[in-house]
């Protein structure tokens, strides 16, 4: 397995307790009297996924000394899980996904309109954890659950600009990670401007996660992605890829992107093999370096607030998580 597809090694080193219990507490948020409703997200549920937002939220949380699973934490920790679970659900329909997380995607499995409910629920039983914490956090999930959608809505103009691409990536990734980063610390600190500050590094690592998606959309094989590649080509999604893939001149690039008929495997492999040939991949991840590099400057500022009052383990758990967005962009 490539180093980018096993977050576990940076994960595990996290409280797993804390994310065992987390898993238990999300199952019970899914029960529904109506069983096809509990039945679509615990599908989603049960094929896994990589839980880096509650990761990041704990591990926030354990760097500003909170050393024990309060309800709030598993609360917020909670509701942002679920709201990543809705994401996806609806994000599978916009993007008629066929596979997610290694398997038949929930649409494709149970239909449209029941994936749609599902997402709503998980959205609803979601504003029903976080309205259990303080109003900071409550507006600031407000905040980012409007980003999310704006993110969703703005892929659709047809603009393929970098710039473009970044404001999309913040939007529908960044936001939620700076969310999980910013309740971490406000949990325990009640701390509004250092939690800003806690905003600002998981969007930063948010995005750099996002543009890793991107690149892994181009170079990786179905197996190692859980989802189809090539995806972002043949949807004609402003990724930073596509976007710098545009912006590199290409005609294939205007071609393909530019035009409304359905795009056929063979341009796909064509575009694909361009891509993979020009510098377009080397740009992007670079833009992603970039905002790792941000993020960890700013995980130092964060570190330098708390007056040496931190567990340097819990830090260095956490540059392995800014580590493994690296890796992904390897
Ligand atoms: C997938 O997020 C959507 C993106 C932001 C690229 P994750 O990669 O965190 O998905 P799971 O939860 O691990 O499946
Ligand atoms: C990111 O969108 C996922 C959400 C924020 C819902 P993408 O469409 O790029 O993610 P994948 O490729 O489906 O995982
Ligand atoms: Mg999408
Ligand atoms: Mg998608």
């Amino acid at each position: 397995v490539p180093k980018a597809h096993r977050p576990q090694d940076a994960l595990t080193s996290l409280s797993v307790e804390w994310l065992r219990i987390l898993e238990n507490e999300i199952r019970d948020t899914l029960h529904s009297e109506v069983s096809l409703l509990s039945e679509v997200p615990n599908y989603l549920l049960k094929l896994g996924g990589k839980r880096i937002r509650p990761a990041l939220t704990f591990m926030l949380a354990q760097l500003c000394n909170q050393n024990t699973l309060t309800d709030d934490l598993l609360n917020i920790a909670n509701g942002i899980e679920l709201i990543h679970m809705a994401t996806l659900l609806h994000d599978g329909i916009i993007d008629e996904a066929a596979t997610r997380r290694g398997k038949e995607s929930a649409l494709s499995k149970f239909g449209l309109s029941y994936t749609l409910l599902a997402g709503n629920f998980l959205f609803v039983r979601a504003f029903g954890r976080c309205a259990r914490l303080p109003s900071f956090i409550i507006k600031s999930t407000e905040k980012v659950c409007v980003l999310l959608t704006e993110g969703e809505i703005i892929e659709d103009e047809g603009i393929y600009r970098c710039e473009h691409a970044l404001n999309i990536a913040t939007r529908k990734t960044g936001a939620l990670f700076g969310l999980a980063a910013l309740a971490g610390i406000f949990v325990p600190t009640q701390d509004e401007s250092l939690s800003q500050l806690g905003y600002s590094f998981g969007n930063d690592l948010g995005v750099a996660f996002q543009i890793s998606d991107d690149i892994l959309d181009v170079t990786s094989t179905e197996k190692e992605l859980g989802k189809t590649p090539g995806t972002d080509i043949k949807e004609r999604k402003p990724s930073l890829v596509n976007s710098l893939w545009y912006e590199s001149k290409s005609q294939l690039a205007r071609k393909i992107l530019n035009s409304s008929d359905v795009i056929t495997t063979l341009e796909i492999s064509e575009a694909l093999a361009e891509i993979e040939n020009s510098g377009v991949i080397e740009t992007t991840r670079n833009v992603g370096i970039e905002y790792v590099e941000k993020a960890k400057s700013t995980l130092n500022e964060i570190c330098m607030q708390l007056n040496e009052d931190f567990d340097p383990n819990i830090r260095q758990k956490i540059e392995l998580l800014t580590d493994y967005a690296l890796d992904r962009l390897s």
